[in-house]
């Protein structure tokens, strides 16, 4: 490798506008940085998008032809942005063209997707990292800190939301994240990756579950404005139980309906030594609550965590409020290092599929209305 990660962005949509936004900050927010990341290419199905994003990305190319992209032999990695049904063929091409690949969860459509492209990471010999921003938030580094010193001592719950309001509007056209076919479930499948991969990385491996899930909404205008009806196929809301391997009990409420929230996003987990709890919409802050300490002292400490990265990061100072952006950035600049110095990525695939592996545990429960193991996907 040069001293550039010469990197194709494939889809420039909500997310590929802000990898990009990413990629181009690392150099400014990270110092010294041995090789630095750059979007070469931009490529979208939509010829326009594509050669748009090129020029706001400062890429020397663009294309809609993403095969022609992962043959080219500049390309060093691959940032996959696309919706859900795609990432499976685009993923795959990238690691057969030895490419490393940086992809927006979920990995696959399916279970057996993501076990497909886990498996042929592993023989790849390439850098694999699925997206999960909120676990390079400052707080939830702290968290698994002190998960792992045993400042929790043995963990009870873990008990999570995961809570959005985008589609209370019944007049909200059925767009791709509304059919399965493009996304492979609703707000499970939307929203889930994201908490599930906090509760296994703070509490562990997931033993069984049981799911119940509820459509609303059931019929949708094909497009704005039209009085043409769909029926929806994906599920607005589920909740879920959970048991970890190591006796654990979890819940998890997943919502796209749930009115009046907007990023919501909160975890509490309680363990024999303590308690921890983060809310996304204040984020600077971990609460953690000492069971060890003097009664006379015992309460609940809110952790200044706010932007306080690790070196090499030297911008923005570290006591200055954090944000979405902020731990893209940051998930970004892992994937960099792990690339450059070949160490793994984290979450990579494995632990990609793991989530899924629980989400298809969660969604057959919800037809059965049964306890479900989830499948050892390792
Ligand atoms: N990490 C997060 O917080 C987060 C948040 C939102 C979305 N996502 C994920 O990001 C992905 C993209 O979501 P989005 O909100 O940016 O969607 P979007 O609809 O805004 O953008 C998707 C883009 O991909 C393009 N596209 C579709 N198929 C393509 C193909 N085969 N090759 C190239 N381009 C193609 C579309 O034209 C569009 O420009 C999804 O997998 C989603 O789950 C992650």
């Amino acid at each position: 490798m040069s001293n550039e990660l010469r990197i194709a962005l494939i889809g420039f949509g909500q997310l590929g506008r802000l990898h990009a936004y990413a990629w181009r900050s690392i150099p400014l927010l990270y110092a010294p940085l041995a090789v630095r990341p750059r979007v070469t290419c931009v490529c979208d199905v939509d010829a326009e998008r594509a050669q748009e994003g090129a020029e706001e990305a400062e890429a020397h190319h663009w294309s809609s032809d993403w095969e022609a992209v992962l043959a080219d032999p500049t390309i060093d990695a691959v940032d996959v942005c696309t919706p859900n049904a795609f990432h499976f063929d685009v993923v795959q091409a990238a690691l057969k063209a030895h490419k490393h690949v940086y992809c927006e969860k979920p990995l696959g459509l399916d279970l057996g997707q993501a076990v497909g492209l886990r498996n042929l990471a592993l023989t790849s010999g390439v850098t694999h990292q699925i997206v999960s921003e909120y676990r390079y938030f400052p707080a939830l580094s702290r968290a698994r800190e002190l998960v792992s010193r045993n400042a929790l001592g043995q963990i009870y719950h873990f008990r999570g939301t995961y809570l959005h309001s985008g589609y209370v509007d019944p007049d909200r056209p059925l767009e791709w994240r509304l059919q399965r076919s493009v996304t492979g479930g609703g707000a499970l499948m939307d929203l889930g990756p994201h908490l599930l991969d906090l509760a296994l990385m703070l509490a562990g491996p997931i033993e069984s579950v049981v799911a119940s899930s509820a459509t609303f909404i059931t019929q949708r205008p094909v497009s704005h404005q039209s009085a043409e009806r769909v029926p929806v196929d994906v599920e607005d809301a589920l909740v879920l139980l959970l048991r970890f391997g190591n006796g654990a009990l979890g819940t998890c409420e997943l919502s796209r309906v749930a009115t009046g929230s907007e990023d919501d996003l909160h975890f509490t987990v309680n363990g024999s030594r303590g308690a921890l709890g983060f809310n996304l919409m204040d984020p600077n802050w971990l609460e953690f609550f000492d069971a060890t300490a003097a009664p006379d002292m015992r309460g609940v400490t809110r952790i200044a965590t706010v932007q306080k990265y690790p070196a090499p990061a030297v911008s923005p100072p570290p006591k200055c409020a954090l944000g979405y952006s902020r731990a893209h950035i940051a998930s970004q600049f892992a994937f960099l290092q792990a690339a450059v110095q070949g160490t793994p990525a984290e979450p990579d695939f494995r632990q990609g599929t793991a989530v899924q592996a629980v989400i298809h545990a969660a969604y057959e429960s919800a037809a059965s209305g049964r306890w479900t193991t989830v499948p050892n996907a390792l």
